[in-house]
C-alpha cells in the first residue's frame, strides 16, 4: 500500500510551497493544540513535542505521546536522543502508527539535553548525527527530517554539517536562526538560512521570530519554508493569511479557546488541566479591551467552573469584533 505523505504528496519535496509548520514544542504541541491549530489551517504541517527515544521505548506513558486524532495530518513526530539503535527502534513505533515522519532534534540548548549529548550536542558530534539518520533510514520507510541551529558559537560549521546530514539521507530540513550560546536571546538571524540553501538540494524550513503567516512569507526569500513558534501559542490564527481571512473576532477567540480547553482536559484531570491550560491564555485574549485584568482573573482560576464562567463572562463583556490587529 502507498505510504501517506505531507499534503498528500509523494515527498517533502513535493509538499505544497510555502510549506507552513507548527514549530515543536515541549509542553505546547500536544494533540490538543495541534487540533486546535488543524481547525483553523488545513495545510500547515504539524510537529510534535519532541520526546526521548529511550522514553518511547522503555516507558508505556511515554508512549502516549504517540496517539493523534486523524485530523492532525500532516503530523510528524519529533524526537531526541543519542543512540542510534534506540532512534531506529523508537522510529519503528512511530511507523507503526501511520505518523508521516521522524524529525530530530539537533538544536535544543537545554543543560540536562545538552549534558546527556542530545539536542544540540550533536552538532558537535557529526559522526553520531550521521549514524542516527542513516539507523532511521535502515529501520523504516519514514521521511527522516531534523530541526537544528546555526551552529554551536557561531555559523561557520553550518554548511559542512548539514550537508554530511543531507547525505546521510534527511529529506527537509530546519533551521532556527540562532546559535547553541544565544539560546533564545537577540534575534534571529535569518541571512545564514538564504546562503545556507543554495548549497543544499533537500527543502529547508526558516525559524525564528515570525509573527504570522504573512511574517513568514516576508521572511521567505529562497527558502521552501517557514516554522512558526512562540507566536502561535494561545494564538493559532496566525497561520492565517490575513490578505484572504479577516483578523478573528473576540467572541471566535473566547469559543476556540474554550473549545481548547475543553480537548486538552480529556488527557489530564481537572486541577492539573486548569492550571496548565493558563500558558495558552495570555495570547488569546491578546488585544482585548480589558486584557491585563482579565489574563489576572483567568490565572488566578483553581478550577473549571469558575475558569469556564470567567471566560464566559469576558464574551458577555467584551465587544464582539477585535479593536486591534
Ligand atoms: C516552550 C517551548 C518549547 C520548545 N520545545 C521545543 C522542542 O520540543 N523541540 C524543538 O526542536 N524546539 C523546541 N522549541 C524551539 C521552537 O521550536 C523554535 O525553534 C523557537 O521557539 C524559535 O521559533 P519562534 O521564534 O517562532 O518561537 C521550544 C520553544 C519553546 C518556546
Amino acid at each position: 500500500m502507498k505510504r501517506p505523505s505531507p499534503n498528500h504528496a509523494i515527498s517533502w519535496s513535493e509538499v505544497k510551497r510555502p510549506i507552513v509548520c507548527l514549530a515543536p514544542m515541549d509542553g505546547v504541541t500536544n494533540s490538543a493544540f495541534r487540533q486546535i491549530v488543524r481547525t483553523l489551517s488545513k495545510d500547515v504541517i504539524l510537529f510534535s513535542e519532541f520526546t526521548s527515544v529511550d522514553g518511547l521505548v522503555r516507558s508505556e506513558h511515554v508512549r502516549l505521546r504517540l496517539d493523534y486524532e486523524p485530523c492532525e495530518q500532516p503530523f510528524f513526530m519529533q524526537l531526541f536522543g543519542n543512540s542510534p539503535k534506540m532512534f531506529a527502534e523508537a522510529a519503528r513505533m512511530v511507523a507503526d502508527r501511520g505518523i508521516l515522519g521522524v524529525d530530530i532534534n539537533m538544536g535544543c540548548p537545554a543543560k540536562k539535553i545538552v549534558h546527556s549529548q542530545h539536542g544540540s550536542a550533536l552538532m558537535q558530534d557529526v559522526d553520531t548525527a550521521c549514524r542516527i539518520v542513516e539507523s532511521i533510514r535502515e529501520a523504516c520507510p519514514l521521511e527522516v527530517s531534523v530541526k537544528t541551529r546555526l551552529g554551536w558559537k557561531n555559523e561557520k560549521n553550518l554548511i559542512n554539517f548539514t550537508k554530511s546530514l543531507e547525505s546521510a539521507g534527511i529529506s527537509m530540513l530546519t533551521i532556527h536562526g540562532r546559535t547553541y550560546n544565544q539560546a533564545f536571546k537577540g534575534d534571529a538571524d535569518w541571512g545564514p538560512i538564504h546562503e545556507l540553501k543554495s548549497h543544499l538540494k533537500i527543502p529547508v524550513i526558516g525559524n525564528g521570530d515570525i509573527r504570522d503567516y504573512n511574517d513568514g512569507l516576508a521572511h521567505l526569500g529562497n527558502l521552501d519554508g517557514f516554522m512558526i513558534g512562540r507566536s502561535a501559542i494561545g494564538n493559532p490564527w496566525c497561520f492565517q493569511d490575513r490578505r484572504k481571512v479577516p483578523e478573528p473576532t473576540h467572541h471566535e477567540r473566547i469559543e476556540l479557546a474554550l473549545k481548547h480547553y475543553h480537548l486538552f482536559r480529556r488527557s489530564k484531570q481537572e486541577l492539573v488541566a486548569v492550571r496548565e491550560f493558563r500558558k495558552y491564555l495570555g495570547n488569546y485574549v491578546n488585544g482585548f479591551r480589558n486584557a491585563k485584568e482579565w489574563r489576572n482573573r483567568l490565572m488566578h482560576c483553581l478550577d473549571e467552573a469558575s475558569f469556564v464562567e470567567c471566560m464566559l463572562e469576558i464574551k458577555r463583556l467584551e465587544p464582539p469584533l477585535a479593536l486591534a490587529g
